[in-house]
């Protein structure tokens, strides 16, 4: 097996490569950030929260929890410029630590894997109901007809295969070329789309009728709503909307250039994503309660209320299509970001050809793929541990154990084992007080955040499995 060392002088990988310009690095992490999470999630659990009292629970949660994970990954990143998986292994060598730290890059290749999976299939239904919307299929529906069409469609194996296929074929030819070729282009092209479409969206819903209610649901004040729970839900989503504990913006930060300040970069690349949810929920809702329907979230919210809602509305078709776009590009950007932990380490460690390697993973994404796309319909009856699904149980293991693990172990790393003059010159810090501040809140209250909600949700499980 080649050291990492050798590795990377060997290949051309991702010790050499770099983002054009900070700005890039900006763009690429909010894409992978920005996704399904912010679009149908989000909004919903804010506005079933608090309203406004969530989203200033969400922020506390995104300054305190968030950003410092997202800082260690990416300072850990651009230290080590490799793989997460090399990366650690030389950080740990040069820490004096055990090289079995290697193991977080280990998972982070397991749980990208794991979500691109299930990501590839998901997307492919928006991108199916960008044709369903655009050809005026739900204009004037009733709710019958909206939720038959979802339920004939998710009971269509092949279907959902073919448009998973196509997700998965776009996403493997856009890593496939490199990061400049590739992603940068990707990037460059979706990431103002996806903002044109938004506003696009919002000006539509700010026309609709329910802006006002809308704009209420998502932002009064009503601490009354806010629970304990409410703030393990915003920590747990302030952690998987920012794409982190699986070494993908470890991935993303071996190409950050030298002179990029990671603080400020962070902030900024945690904002947009923030800004993008707050904007989804208002693009969302008030459209929804324009038509007096019942808000929800998840697949019910995105396939079944808002088809019906547009399908009342002006331009319903035109609109609903431009939405399933919107969330397409949403979807694109962070795939092409979960491939890259096992990608780039696949190249620097086998000196392979970069397309190669991603097209043998996609194929290994796509087979494991098949397992959620018939969760739907012939293994519906299928269940696991739990009574999961196929589909719901590699969520489950991806999204509540493998990243808070991770996340919660990098963040201990980057702020406990890593030689401090090293943290301290990645990040620029010079006050004493600055670097006391970032260890308490990076090194105590992130972990201990991130902790709570991996025990909450994580026990409820274990209790019925001994039951
Ligand atoms: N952040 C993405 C979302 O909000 C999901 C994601 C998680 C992407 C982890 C990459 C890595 O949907």
């Amino acid at each position: 097996m080649a050291t990492p060392s050798n590795a990377s002088s060997a290949s051309s990988s991702t010790a050499s490569q770099r983002w054009s310009s900070r700005w890039l690095f900006v763009l690429a992490a909010a894409g992978s950030a920005v996704g399904l999470g912010n679009i149908w999630k989000f909004p919903y659990i804010a506005g079933e929260n608090g309203g406004g009292a969530f989203v200033l629970i969400y922020l506390v949660c995104i300054a305190a929890v968030g950003i410092p994970i997202m800082v260690s990954e990416v300072l850990m990143g651009r230290q080590g410029r490799s793989s997460p998986i090399h990366t650690m292994r030389k950080l740990a060598k040069a820490s004096g630590r055990s090289d079995r730290w290697s193991i977080l890059g280990w998972m982070g290749v397991l749980a990208g894997f794991l979500i691109l999976s299930y990501y590839a299939v998901i997307a492919g239904w928006a991108v199916s109901y960008i044709w369903t919307s655009g050809s005026g299929t739900f204009d004037g529906a009733s709710a019958e007809t909206v939720i038959a069409s979802f339920d004939a469609f998710l009971a269509s194996p092949m279907e959902l295969i073919a448009y998973q296929t196509g997700f998965m074929i776009l996403t493997i030819w856009i890593v496939g070329r490199g990061v400049t070729k590739g992603l940068e282009t990707a990037i460059r092209w979706f990431m103002p789309l996806m903002f044109l479409l938004l506003i696009a969206l919002l000006i539509y819903s700010f026309n609709s009728g329910g802006f006002a209610q809308g704009f209420a649901f998502m932002f009064d004040m009503k601490w009354e709503a806010v629970t304990a729970d409410s703030w393990l839900i915003a920590m747990g989503q302030a952690f998987f909307t920012l794409s982190l504990g699986m070494g993908t913006m470890m991935a993303y930060g071996a190409y950050v250039p030298d002179d990029a300040n990671l603080g400020t970069t962070v902030v900024t690349i945690a904002g947009l994503d923030t800004l993008i949810a707050l904007a989804a929920g208002l693009a969302i809702f008030p459209i929804v309660f324009a038509n007096g329907l019942e808000v929800a979230q998840g697949p019910g919210l995105t396939f079944v209320t808002l088809p019906l809602a547009f399908g009342q509305m002006p331009m319903g078709s035109l609109f609903g299509a431009l939405f399933f776009l919107l969330l397409s590009f949403a979807a694109i950007t962070s795939a092409i970001s979960l491939t890259e932990p096992a990608l780039a380490y696949l190249v620097e460690e086998y000196n392979a050809k970069r397309q190669r390697v991603a097209i043998t993973l996609g194929v290994i994404c796509w087979v494991l793929g098949l397992g959620t796309v018939f969760s739907f319909n012939i293994w519906s009856d299928v269940t696991f541990v739990g009574g999961l699904t196929f589909f719901d149980t590699v969520d489950y293991f991806s999204q509540n154990i493998l990243l808070p693990l991770g996340g919660m172990l990098i963040t201990f790393f980057a702020i406990w084992l890593l030689p401090k003059g090293m943290v301290e010159t990645q990040l620029g810090i010079e006050k004493p007080i600055i670097a006391l501040v970032w260890r308490l809140v990076g090194g105590v209250v992130a972990p201990l955040g991130v902790l709570a909600v991996f025990l909450s949700t994580v026990w409820p499980m274990l209790s019925g499995l001994w039951q």
